[in-house]
């Protein structure tokens, strides 16, 4: 109702999990650290949530997290049954939880995705963590296993320290960075991504203007995810950006999204050429 075009659930498992102790999020100048622990209520009561609430056309893509490829296989079958869900997004990047180990080998990458494209008719993403050396590697591997588009980044791994007792803040030790002080990662992912992959892009990270969507956009992002940027802002940041979005595109005369997308990429080869 706020303008999102879709929306995504937090993560969702085989078995219902209370998540850590809190704390579970600390601020930091420029971001957030969550370790919520992937809390949820496991998919047969996130299903039966779903069902009673009788909103087949609701645009839902579900994110899901498994520790084995069986269990990624379970959750995508049992979700492919539900009319409300639309997509489904694979969690292999959570920067705290063993289930980042998916997201940090290309070949165990490769077998999720495809053991869940096997499981579904879908329309399957796949959430990338910035926490590798190369993220081009897990990107194609991704592809390679059937994905239907790359979603960049997850979180990046950080630590928040009290300097009154010495101790780390939140329980887990370590969480999630999110919020600003990660757009930059995630433009340079997404721009490293485009080079590499033939599937759509969606990008993710430090979102909180319409001039940040821009330059996803250019770096070749298809489409966009706000999370951080709805507790610094509010719910009206998706009806701000959209407004902001179309007012760019008129005053640059841009009849089509699509010659945006990716566009810095061919404005360098022009400027190589000229050379
Ligand atoms: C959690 C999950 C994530 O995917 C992430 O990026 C950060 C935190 C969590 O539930 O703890």
């Amino acid at each position: 109702m706020a303008g999102a075009g879709a929306v995504v659930s937090k993560s969702i498992g085989l078995e219902p999990n209370i998540g850590n102790s809190n704390p579970v999020i600390v601020g930091t100048d420029c971001g957030v650290i969550n370790s919520m622990g992937l809390p949820n209520p496991g998919i047969n009561e996130f299903i039966d949530e779903l069902k009673s609430l009788n909103l087949d056309n609701f645009p839902l893509f579900v994110s899901i997290f498994g520790y084995t490829e069986n269990e990624f296989e379970i959750l995508a079958k049992k979700l492919s049954k539900i009319p409300m869900v639309k997509a489904i997004e694979l969690n292999i990047s959570c920067p705290h939880s063993v289930i980042s180990q998916i997201g940090q080998d290309p070949e165990i990458t490769r077998k999720v995705v495809e053991a869940v494209r096997e499981s579904t008719d879908l329309p399957l993403f796949v959430k990338l963590t910035p926490n590798v050396t190369d993220i081009t590697k897990i990107a194609k591997a991704a592809e390679l296993g059937g994905a239907d588009a790359i979603i960049a980044i997850n979180t990046v791994r950080a630590i928040a320290i009290d300097i009154e007792t010495g101790m780390p803040i939140l329980s887990n030790i370590y969480g999630g960075l999110s919020g600003p002080a990660i757009k930059p990662i995630a433009i340079r992912a997404v721009y490293d991504i485009f080079k590499t992959v033939n599937i759509p892009i969606i990008g993710v990270g430090g979102i909180l203007k319409w001039q940040d969507v821009i330059e996803f956009f250019y770096a070749g992002a298809s489409a966009v995810q706000i999370g951080t940027g709805i507790i610094r802002e509010d719910l009206d940041i998706f009806r701000k950006i959209s407004i902001g979005l179309i007012q760019y595109l008129n005053r640059k005369n841009i009849l089509n999204i699509q010659d945006l997308i990716g566009k810095t990429h061919k404005l360098i080869r022009i400027k190589r050429e000229k050379k």
